[in-house]
């Protein structure tokens, strides 16, 4: 079942974030923090902008997430002002662990590519734990964003991904992604919501 984020999803949420954040597996142990990962990618989107996050629910208990902003100009200042000084407060040793992480959190990276920014002002993280791929459920969750997305006249959104997670790729190619080209460490796919919903 997919349905709208609810606050008290977050606990679950965090994990789930943590046991798929090493492109697509368990993540555990990898940086210095098990909470940099959803601090950095999970929470500030059901705090900010949860009104564009989903939940793929499995007997009673969420088994993964597809977190949104339909704005990613809007939500990076609103991630500065609101977000930052929160993952400054829980991370405040960013010389312990990878900076590229610490800048995520400090919504000091560049999420939002110029050449992207008039076609594609979505961008999305999603996450499902193992038990609950390969049944239709990235689809479905794809499928909210979709609509929402054209309910607010969103006319594209964009997502960025490890070149290293091989099977969420062909996932993304299968729904209809491209490629954008502008990627650097990261591969930067895009999409028109019509093809989702
Ligand atoms: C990637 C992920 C979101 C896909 O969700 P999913 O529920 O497993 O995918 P679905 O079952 O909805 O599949 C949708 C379509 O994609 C295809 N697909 C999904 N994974 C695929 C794979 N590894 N290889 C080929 N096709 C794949 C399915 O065959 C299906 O096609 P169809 O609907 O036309 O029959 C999910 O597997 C996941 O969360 N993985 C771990 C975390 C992760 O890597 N997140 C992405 C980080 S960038």
């Amino acid at each position: 079942m997919i349905r709208g984020y609810q606050p008290d999803d977050l606990a679950d949420l965090r994990r789930i974030c943590l046991l798929t954040g090493n492109d697509g597996t368990d993540a555990t142990g990898l940086y210095p923090d098990d909470a940099l990962l959803p601090d950095a990618f999970l929470e500030p989107y059901v705090t900010l902008v949860p009104e564009t996050c989903w939940v793929a629910e499995l007997d009673g208990r969420p088994v993964g997430y597809l977190v949104a902003a339909l704005d990613t100009a809007a939500f990076t200042e609103r991630w500065r002002d609101e977000w930052t000084p929160v993952f400054r407060a829980r991370h405040p040793h960013r010389e312990t662990g990878p900076e590229w992480l610490y800048d995520v959190g400090d919504g000091e990276e560049p999420r939002y590519w110029p050449s992207v920014a008039d076609h594609y002002p979505a961008h999305l993280h999603i996450d499902l734990l193992p038990e609950a791929q390969g049944h239709g459920n990235g689809r479905a969750l794809m499928r909210q964003l979709g609509l929402a997305a054209l309910a607010a006249g969103v006319p594209g959104i964009h997502l960025s991904m490890s070149p290293g997670n091989a099977p969420a790729r062909a996932f993304y190619d299968r729904l209809g992604f491209d490629d954008l080209g502008v990627g650097r460490d990261s591969i930067v796919l895009g999409i028109d919501p019509a093809r989702l919903a």
